[in-house]
């Protein structure tokens, strides 16, 4: 496979570009597409190249979805409530995509453009963008710039950014994962680690109470591997509201550095998955909403619970809630983050 090809012609004329990075026995691809990861092939048990990512054959594909599958998430990962939010004694207001709310950037966000390829190697990939100010709503120019490093282990992604003015900003990845193959259905026999003793609950449009909940005796405790399928249909409010998980779990003894967030296996192919993350938050989303529209690589129809998202992020709403930690990113300073989802 060549290391760099075209992936067809966007609306405005501009080319999208797939890069392959390899390391020992994995490799994965990235689009210049939302910096989205298209494949991810991992060693089954028996030593099997499996691709555990969903993504598509097509760029038209990519547009057409509402999914964020595999893309960069900016610059504000998951919700901000009445997509307007208060930022030095002034209110910002954003463009709403999810009903009143504001949804993983907006209409046009990261996910929706053309990164530049900066730097390219055998195994890493640096790419940029700038947002302008004003973009989607949000004060000063944002000039970001992600690194992904293919390990023998896993993939890496490093996400640095700067602004002019005080801004938001919260960067994350949005991969489907499903490590008995991104055609092979359901996840729900796939297990799920979760490392958290408290979560976010929500309430109407999925935005947080503000609450940080005990996962204690709820169906949120994933502090021990359980099956994505056990509970997910549980007659309990914030799972039959969200229709499943959906949720930011806040990471036990969260310091900023590189820690252990969650992991998941499949029994299926003894992949196991684990995150880790500068971050305090991971959003566990087991994929409620995919519908097999439009069918993803080789055709395979990704319905409901085929793929799950284990998304890194400060807390949903942040900005309305000031016990959150801060998502603000101060004028000339320098947001740097970084997650690793590493295999064994
Ligand atoms: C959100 C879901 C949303 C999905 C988009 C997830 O990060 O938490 O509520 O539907 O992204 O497909």
């Amino acid at each position: 496979m060549e290391k760099r090809r075209s992936f067809g012609i966007m609306p405005d004329g501009k080319a999208a570009e797939e890069v392959t990075l390899r390391a020992g026995e994995l490799s994965c691809s990235i689009l210049t597409y939302g910096g989205a990861v298209r494949t991810l092939r991992v060693p089954d048990q028996n030593g099997r190249p499996t691709d555990v990512v969903l993504g598509f054959d097509s760029l038209e594909d990519y547009i057409r979805q509402d999914k964020y599958i595999g893309a960069l998430i900016g610059r504000y990962a998951n919700r901000i409530g009445g997509a307007s939010f208060p930022l030095n004694g002034v209110e910002y207001p954003l463009r709403a995509n999810d009903g009143p709310n504001h949804l993983h950037g907006g209409p046009m966000g990261f996910d929706k453009q053309l990164w530049t390829v900066e730097a390219l190697t055998e195994n890493t990939l640096v790419l940029t963008l700038t947002s302008p100010d004003g973009q989607e709503g949000y004060p000063g120019k944002l000039d970001i710039k992600v690194t992904y490093t293919l390990t023998e282990c896993g993939l890496e992604i490093d996400y640095e950014a700067k602004s002019d003015r005080d801004t938001l900003c919260n960067l994350t990845n949005h991969s489907y994962f499903n490590l008995s193959g991104h055609d092979s259905g359901s996840i729900s026999d796939q297990q799920i680690q979760v490392f958290a003793d408290r979560y976010t609950p929500t309430g109407p449009g999925s935005i947080p109470t503000g609450e940080l909940a005990p996962v204690e005796g709820t169906p949120m405790d994933l502090r021990v591997p359980t099956p994505i399928g056990d509970h997910v249909d549980d007659g309990f409010d914030q799972l039959t509201l969200a229709g499943g998980y959906d949720h930011n779990w806040v990471i036990k003894g969260w310091d900023g550095t590189l820690r252990p967030a969650a992991r998941a296996w499949s029994p299926r192919t003894g992949i196991t998955l684990e995150v880790l993350t500068t971050l305090p938050g991971i959003q566990f989303y087991s994929g409620n909403y995919l519908d097999g529209c439009p069918a993803g690589k080789g055709g395979a129809p990704y319905a409901k619970r085929w793929g799950f998202c284990l998304e890194t992020q400060f807390f949903p709403d942040s900005p309305h809630h000031p016990a959150f930690p801060s998502s603000v990113l101060k004028k000339d300073t320098v947001y740097h983050q970084k997650t690793y989802y590493r295999f064994q």
